[in-house]
């Protein structure tokens, strides 16, 4: 493992894997574990290949939980996972370079699943090994899989056993509105909406068919808004971070189905 150079003292240091020296990559501070992690983005090759603002943002609130995980946006979130006392296992949707499910392995020490479409593995892949090193020192573990919205067998081939679903910039073209809401149903439905299983989402409004997605959303979960970021310049409206749960009338239908049980 190389030190960065930029502290006074060797605490101050950023941990960079020495394989990354070698990548065409761009480097992301976790000031939280004074590490870095390296991502590979093949812009040529299209919109799953690069690093979208919603994808910082996460970045940024989990390195600022794990700086004090008693304030935040995603302080309620993950400390409610806590009381579980085991590594977290999260599941990432859409993760395109893969580095928010990185960034949530090192700094929560979770096991994280990134997922994508068939052809972005290898690129997953390749900036998971990249950050091999920055992982195992934090005790985070990530897997990759491909797995298609909408496609109920890629959802099983994966499984549901999961604490907590994220996913970054996921809500852009509108055919992928219902496969993206299918899946989350498949992901957030039975022992999952009992569990109180969250689904964290950061967005970026690009246009004004965004809210579609929203209201064919809020028909299925509670959706709440966690943060908003100030705009970027030339932007009217910063990305905004969703927490999606199951709808309060389905878990009270559910809880007074499992009371009558053991009533009975
Ligand atoms: C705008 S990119 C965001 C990538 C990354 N999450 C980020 O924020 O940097 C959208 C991602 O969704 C993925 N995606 C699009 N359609 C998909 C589908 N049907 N199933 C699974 N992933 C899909 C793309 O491959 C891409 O990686």
């Amino acid at each position: 493992m190389a030190a960065q150079e930029g502290g006074d003292s060797e605490d101050d240091a950023i941990l960079i894997p020495e394989t990354a020296t070698l990548l065409p990559s761009t480097q992301h501070c976790l000031h939280s574990i004074n590490s870095a992690v390296f991502i590979r983005e093949l812009r040529s090759q299209g919109i799953s290949f690069q690093l979208w603002p919603p994808a910082t943002t996460l970045l940024t609130l989990l390195d600022g939980h794990r700086r004090d995980p008693s304030t935040g946006p995603l302080s309620p979130t993950l400390s409610a996972l806590d009381s579980r006392q085991r590594p977290h296992r999260i599941l990432e949707l859409g993760s395109g370079t893969g580095i928010v499910g990185i960034a949530a392995a090192a700094t929560l020490g979770a096991t994280v699943t990134v997922t994508d479409l068939p052809h972005v593995i290898p690129n997953l892949l390749f900036n998971v090994e990249a950050n091999a090193s920055v992982l195992a020192a934090n005790g985070g573990l990530v897997h990759v899989a491909a797995l298609r919205w909408g496609e109920a067998a890629d959802v099983e081939k994966i499984g549901r056993e999961f604490d907590l679903i994220l996913a970054s910039d996921v809500v852009y073209h509108d055919h992928l509105y219902e496969p993206l809401l299918n899946t989350l149903r498949l992901l957030m439905s039975g022992e999952a909406e009992e569990e109180g299983r969250v689904f964290v989402m950061a967005h970026m409004r690009r246009w004004k068919k965004d809210s579609a997605f929203f209201k064919k959303a809020r028909k299925l979960f509670e959706v709440e808004v966690l943060h908003v970021d100030p705009p970027c310049l030339g932007s009217r409206v910063g990305v905004a971070v969703y927490r999606f749960t199951a709808k309060k009338s389905s878990r009270k239908m559910l809880n007074s189905v499992d009371n009558a049980n053991i009533i009975a």
